[in-house]
């Protein structure tokens, strides 16, 4: 049996659909985790989607996929843009890892330019709003076999 894909997310992520819907939307995580869960089942792939509003509980799932996860999908929010401790935790995970940004960060602030996360994955999406967990959770998909 094949194991689920994880979708991670990072800090804030709690309030999609409600925090500036300009930008992010008004839909929400649990709209995202029809949407993939939707994808996957048509594949016998589950998805677990969570998220937290700490680094060090992102980490502990991330090591956690290291023998749960098929595959990570991962909006890391704020910490993309700070966090070295989310990549090692992510260089130790040995499956396909995704990262998914709902708004197109280029086009924002120069702070969200930089991705410590993007060193480590095998595809970065922005700006296609939730529709990138989507495509996120096909290329996990397909670079499984599945
Ligand atoms: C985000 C972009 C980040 O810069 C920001 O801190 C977030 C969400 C996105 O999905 O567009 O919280 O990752």
């Amino acid at each position: 049996m094949t194991k689920p894909i994880f979708i991670l997310n990072g800090p804030n992520l709690n309030l999609l659909g409600q925090r500036e819907p300009e930008i992010y939307g008004r839909e929400t995580l649990a709209d995202v985790e029809a949407r993939c869960a939707a994808i996957a089942g048509d594949r016998g792939v589950g998805v677990v989607l969570r998220q937290t509003n700490h680094e060090g509980q992102l980490i502990d799932w991330i090591h956690e996929a290291r023998h749960e996860a098929c595959g990570i999908v991962i909006n890391p929010a704020a910490f993309t843009h700070t966090s070295v401790a989310v990549l090692d935790a992510l260089n130790a995970y040995e499956g396909p890892v995704i990262e998914v940004h709902i708004s197109n960060v280029h086009k924002r602030e120069a702070f969200r330019h930089h991705s410590y996360v993007s060193a480590r994955a095998e595809g970065v999406i922005a700006g296609l709003g939730i529709e990138g967990y989507e495509s996120a959770t096909r290329r996990i998909l397909t670079l499984i076999g599945a």
